[in-house]
Order: structure tokens, then C-alpha cells, then sequence
């Protein structure tokens, strides 16, 4: 028997709901739209104008009453996101928290504490998981590459960013009624582009090359740009480097390269609203032949909520960015910004507290 759709609901009609998270579900193969809820009530009634959910709420506490919500998306501002998914579960919930997981350290191991073993799915909107590309790329790594020898990734967004992703994207609509924490995100800018960007960089290494335990990064603040440039240690020994560069005066990139002793493979991927899958050339030395992907499927946001629901449903393997994900970028996070101010290097694992507690150049 064909497993049901997941019926959703959205928390929050904001520009990511807008722009990836409504339509991803209504195109969804085993997710349903059923509630959209945001504060906003103009801006909820514009939105479900558009995405047609079949039931809108202002208030959260009403969307987690109703017993047909299976699984919520929370699509609010990173201060939101811990509290917010503590009341979705305490309701029986599944949920989809957006990236990063959440502002401190401590509040997201308490998640997870209280969660223990409740039988119910968190998973991070770490999207880039869902690029077939970077799936591939995992394959190659764990089954292929032999011994990782050294990781490099990039994150480089571009000074020309939004003239592209405004052609992308649908119009956005917003309301002066929605709600935002007290501090807006993006004041703080060093913080806001580190969370906010650092957080794809950090999860994509880890996805493909595992626990990084030791940071050492620099920074570098100048000409309206952020240049964040990071020595990194996995756990199986290998070195890397991160960069992170906000923005750039060139092109938006955002790849890795990663050598083993019995192949390479690079990937880079295009600014993520083409929904186009990555470029992945894995190169496998006993046969000295390149191996490419083409033609796959890149809506990754799509991809990520069939994922999510697949993982709830089918009791399929989470494939997305788990809890522990989330705590370990954010470690890998507040190391970096913790190693920059020190000038030293620092263990993830000995962090503690939040991006705010560490002084940064603005
Ligand atoms: N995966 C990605 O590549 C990606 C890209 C962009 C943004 N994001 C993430 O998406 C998240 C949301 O970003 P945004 O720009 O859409 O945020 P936003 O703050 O502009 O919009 C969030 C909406 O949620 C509503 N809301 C918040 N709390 C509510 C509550 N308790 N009850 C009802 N409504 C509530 C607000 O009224 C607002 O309309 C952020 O965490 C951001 O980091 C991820």
C-alpha cells in the first residue's frame, strides 16, 4: 500500500517559505501542503493566496492543536528556531528546522536532551544535502577515495548575488506586522553572515569529510567584505581549509575538493536557486578515469522534504542533517569566530555559548 502524504504545516510565510519551502512541499511526491501559520495576518492571507494550504492559522499554538498536522517546518528567524521546535514537539510534531539550528550551544543540547528518545524526526534545513551531486560525492568519499588525505571548501558569495537570485526567485511579499526577535539578524552583520553562510561551508565538509576537532581561522574585514580563512583538522587525522568570503567581488561559488590516495573529487555548485544539481567529477586512480553526474534532479529543497517525509513515513534513513549535525556545525561555528579573536587554535568541542559572547571587527 502507497504510504500517505505527510501533511505539513508551515511556520512562517516569510521569504525562504516563499521562495523554496511552499512550493518544494506542494511538488513534493509524498508531502501534502496542509497548514500555512504566520503571525503576519496580511501577509499569511497574500501568501496562501498563492500556495493554497488547505487550512491558515495566526497562532503556532493552534497549528500544533490540530491533529492532522503530522510535521512542521520552521521557517522563522535562527533565535525562534529551538523554542519553536521544542513546542512542535512537545506536540507530537516531526520537525523541519531551518539552518542554522539555533543561537547557543547549550539551548540546542538541551533539545536534544529533552528529546531523549521520542520517536520523532528532526531534521536541519541543511538543504545541500539533497544536491545529488554532494550525495554522489559522499559515496565516492566513503567507498572509493581510500584514505582522505586533505579537504578544501569554499564559500564565495557574490557582490552580484542578488541581481541573480531576484530573476530566480518569485516575488516576495512581506507585512510590518511579522515577527522578528528583538536584535534583527541581520544587524550584526560579522555574526549574521557567519551563521547564516558558515553554516552551508561547515555542514558541507562534514557531510563529506566528517568531525572536524580542531579550528584555527582567521579574519579578515575590509572593503565591505568579510574574508573568513580557515585551517581545520578532521577526525581521522587530515587536514583542510575552509574560505568564506562575503561577498566577493566576482562570481558566487561554492564547491570542495577532496584528495585520498586512491582518487580525488571536486564538486562545485551553482547559486542554489537555479535548482540545477552540482557539478561532481569524482576521479578513480585504478581505472584513471573521471566519473561525472548530468542530467540529475537539483531542486534540493524539494528533494530535502521528500527526505524529511520519507524518513517519517517509511521510517527511512535520515539522510538530512540530524540534531547532532546541527550542534556539531554550530561547535565548528563558534570555534571559528572563538580561534579569530584569539588568533589560536581551538577545539569545537570545547566550546561553549554563543557567537555573541566573542568580540569581532565589524
Ligand atoms: N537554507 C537556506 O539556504 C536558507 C536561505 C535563507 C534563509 N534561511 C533561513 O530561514 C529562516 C527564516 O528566514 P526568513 O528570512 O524567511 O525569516 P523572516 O523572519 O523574514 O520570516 C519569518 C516569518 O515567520 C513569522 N513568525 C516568526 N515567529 C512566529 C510565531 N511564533 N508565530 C507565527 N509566526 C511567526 C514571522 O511573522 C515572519 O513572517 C532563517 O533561519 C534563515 O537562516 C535558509
Amino acid at each position: 500500500m502507497t504510504p500517505r502524504p505527510i501533511r505539513i504545516g508551515v511556520l512562517g510565510a516569510g521569504p525562504i517559505a516563499q521562495a523554496a519551502h511552499l512550493d518544494a512541499i506542494r511538488k513534493a511526491c509524498n508531502a501534502e501542503l496542509y497548514a500555512l501559520c504566520d503571525a503576519a495576518a496580511d501577509l499569511l492571507e497574500r501568501v496562501a493566496a498563492i500556495h493554497r494550504p488547505t487550512t491558515c492559522y495566526t497562532s503556532f499554538d493552534a497549528l500544533l492543536a490540530d491533529p492532522m498536522v503530522d510535521a512542521v517546518v520552521i521557517a522563522t528567524a535562527d533565535a525562534f528556531h529551538v523554542p519553536l521546535a521544542r513546542r512542535a514537539l512537545a506536540a507530537g510534531k516531526h520537525v523541519l528546522v531551518e539552518k542554522p539550528l539555533g543561537m547557543t550551544i547549550e539551548e540546542c543540547e538541551a533539545l536534544q536532551s529533552w528529546l531523549g528518545d521520542r520517536r520523532l524526526v528532526v531534521q536541519v534545513g541543511h538543504n545541500r544535502r539533497f544536491d545529488p551531486g554532494f550525495s554522489e560525492a559522499q559515496r565516492f568519499v566513503r567507498h572509493e577515495l581510500g584514505a582522505v588525505l586533505a579537504v578544501k571548501a569554499w564559500y564565495h558569495d557574490s557582490a552580484f548575488r542578488y541581481t541573480m537570485t531576484d530573476n530566480l526567485q518569485p516575488s516576495l511579499v512581506t507585512s510590518e506586522d511579522r515577527l522578528q526577535p528583538p536584535q534583527p539578524p541581520k544587524a550584526d552583520r560579522p555574526r549574521y553572515l557567519l551563521r547564516t553562510h558558515g553554516s552551508h561551508l561547515v555542514d558541507t565538509v562534514r557531510f563529506l569529510a566528517g568531525d572536524i576537532v580542531r579550528v584555527h581561522a582567521r579574519l579578515r574585514v575590509g572593503g565591505g567584505s568579510h574574508c573568513w580563512f580557515i585551517a581545520v583538522e578532521f577526525a581521522d587525522g587530515a587536514p583542510g581549509h575552509l574560505d568564506l568570503i562575503i561577498p566577493v567581488q566576482g562570481d558566487f561559488e561554492e564547491g570542495f575538493q577532496i584528495f585520498g590516495d586512491r582518487g580525488s573529487v571536486v564538486g562545485r555548485l551553482p547559486l542554489v536557486w537555479h535548482h540545477r544539481a552540482s557539478h561532481v567529477e569524482c576521479f578513480r586512480a585504478a581505472d584513471r578515469t573521471y566519473h561525472r553526474l548530468l542530467g540529475e534532479d537539483g531542486h534540493t529543497w524539494r528533494r530535502q522534504i521528500e527526505g524529511f517525509a520519507a524518513t517519517i513515513g517509511a521510517g527511512a534513513a535520515q539522510h538530512g542533517a540530524t540534531l547532532h549535525d546541527g550542534i556539531a556545525t554550530m561547535r565548528v561555528l563558534v570555534a571559528i569566530a572563538e580561534s579569530a579573536a584569539r588568533g589560536c587554535a581551538v577545539d569545537p568541542a570545547q566550546m561553549h555559548g554563543s557567537l555573541e559572547a566573542i568580540p569581532l571587527p565589524g
